[in-house]
């Protein structure tokens, strides 16, 4: 029994464009690895039940739920967290950028994961409608804005993504 609960898995991941090999317990949340293994903070701690989004991720670009996803299944994954979006200079995202112009957070708690799952969104989709918004959101629980504002939000996001491409392709 003893040696069941020592045991640890080796684990070769990238996080934010960094390579990091780790030994990890076979139970570890891929949300403890980023917060208290890697100092990550800005992936939120909510419900730890897969149900609020708040520890949301990119992991190889598609959303998960940190929470719910054990590290040692994520051998040599790509994962991105909120700390990953900006440039090194730290020029924010467009999204973040938009977001923040927009007012589009109140407390901000939920940010990171809406953040990156507007991300994955607009990657798919660069005009969504306000439905498409809301079902892509569906899985992150905001408890201050009704979602006027993040809906707002992502329109313009988009908006913007879809004008820098323009200029770049002129
Ligand atoms: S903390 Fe992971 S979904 Fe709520
Ligand atoms: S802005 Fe407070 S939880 Fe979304």
């Amino acid at each position: 029994m003893e040696d069941l609960l020592e045991d640890t898995v080796f684990l070769r991941l990238r996080v934010d464009g960094q390579l990091h090999e780790l030994e990890v317990p076979p139970d570890l949340s891929l949300l403890d690895l980023l917060r208290d293994g890697l100092g990550l903070t800005g992936t939120h701690m909510g419900c730890m039940t897969g149900h609020c989004g708040a520890c949301t991720v990119l992991i190889d670009g598609r959303v998960a739920k940190s929470c719910i996803a054990p590290a040692a299944t994520l051998e040599r994954e790509a994962i991105t967290t909120i700390e990953g979006l900006a440039e090194p200079d730290g020029t924010l995202h467009p999204i973040q950028q938009t977001f923040w112009d927009e007012a589009g957070f109140q407390c901000g708690f939920c940010a990171p994961g809406m953040v990156l799952t507007t991300v994955e969104l607009l990657q798919q989709n660069d005009d969504p409608t306000d439905e498409e918004i809301r079902s892509a959101l569906n899985g992150n629980l905001c408890r201050c804005t009704g979602y006027q504002s993040l809906v707002r939000s992502v329109k313009a996001a988009a908006a913007r993504i879809r004008e820098s491409k323009t200029e770049a392709e002129d």
